[in-house]
């Protein structure tokens, strides 16, 4: 029998391509999730249901510490892809609570490994979701358990956005798009956490195959909706205003604009993995206007 592995963020687009891959590769999985229904539902962007690919089920409420309390019994190892993304919640409580009161689950049970999926350059952004990324990054190069660090870029399922947008006649760049990009598919992104997962403790920034500058993803993005490219151009006064604005709106709101804000102006390019390429991608994702 394979060794049993705690799924954090199992319903989400990485955390089902994680289940997937540890299954196929001969590890029991118990997935910690809100609804077994709608994990056995597909995902988002393609994500598969997690149905007949999971071992143990634990339905968890990571405001409700008690819930969380020895779900990591009899497991080897944790692989953890919980965070806030468009789900209403504080990143802090998620992202940094949530993953430290599994983090601390695990180190009571004396699993062999812990990897987190955190994201490239979480130790540069000033919004809340950074924040609680690096602040739980850093815990966990300081627990007795091994920590694998694992900093992806973006994700094909996020940057559809940038499709859907196109599809209606909008894109924008911050400055002039030059920030690069390489983006990762999930099923690649959960190839390389199965094989990072038994071995040493460790960080990696990780990407797909093909790097991208912001503008060329639009122009690809325009290209495939069959719209003629129309960028609007956020230069640093417009993009302070924004997040003026945001910071006002809601802090969710503001956390969410500073973090893209953030994220499209800098390079986010890691170490290209897989050959999954975002081209055919996006050309596969259907139409719904
Ligand atoms: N998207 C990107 O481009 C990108 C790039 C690099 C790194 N990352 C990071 O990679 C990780 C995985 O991303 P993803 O795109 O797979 O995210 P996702 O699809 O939104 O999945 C996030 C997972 O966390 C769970 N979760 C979120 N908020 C929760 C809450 N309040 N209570 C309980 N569970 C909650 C979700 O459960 P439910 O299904 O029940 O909501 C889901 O299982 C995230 O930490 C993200 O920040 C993302």
């Amino acid at each position: 029998m394979g060794e049993m592995v705690v799924v954090a963020g199992a319903t989400g687009y990485v955390g089902r391509h994680a289940v997937l891959a540890l299954d196929a590769a001969g590890y029991r999985v118990r997935a910690l999730v809100r609804s077994r229904e709608r994990a056995e539902a597909p995902g988002a962007f393609d994500a598969p249901s997690l149905r007949g690919h999971v071992a143990d089920w634990c339905i968890v409420n990571y405001a409700e510490p008690s819930t969380l309390t020895d779900v990591c019994q009899d497991a080897a190892r944790v692989v953890s892809a919980l965070g806030v993304t468009r789900q209403k919640a504080s990143p802090w409580d998620i992202d940094f609570l949530g993953n430290l009161r599994l983090l601390e689950d695990a180190e009571r049970h004396s699993v062999a490994s812990f990897l987190y999926v955190n994201v490239l350059h979480s130790d540069y952004g000033t919004s809340l979701t950074m924040r609680a990324k690096h602040a739980f990054s850093q815990v966990l190069r300081r627990s007795e358990v091994a920590g694998q660090i694992v900093n992806p870029s973006g994700y094909f399922s996020d940057l559809t956005d940038f499709l859907l947008l196109a599809r209606k006649g909008i894109g924008f760049t911050v400055g002039a798009g030059e920030s690069k990009v390489n983006p990762i598919h999930g099923a690649d992104l959960a190839d390389f956490i199965v094989e990072k997962m038994a071995g040493p403790a460790g960080s990696w920034d990780v990407g797909g195959p093909d790097i991208f500058s912001y503008r060329e993803m639009e122009e690809l993005a325009f290209e495939i909706a069959g719209r003629p490219p129309r960028l609007i151009r956020l230069g640093p006064g417009a993009t302070a205003s924004l997040g003026w604005i945001a910071d006002r709106t809601s802090p969710r709101v503001g956390n969410l604009a500073r973090f893209f804000l953030e994220s499209l102006g800098v390079d986010a390019v890691g170490t290209p993995i897989g050959a999954r390429r975002l081209e055919p991608y996006l050309r596969s994702v259907p139409d719904q206007r």
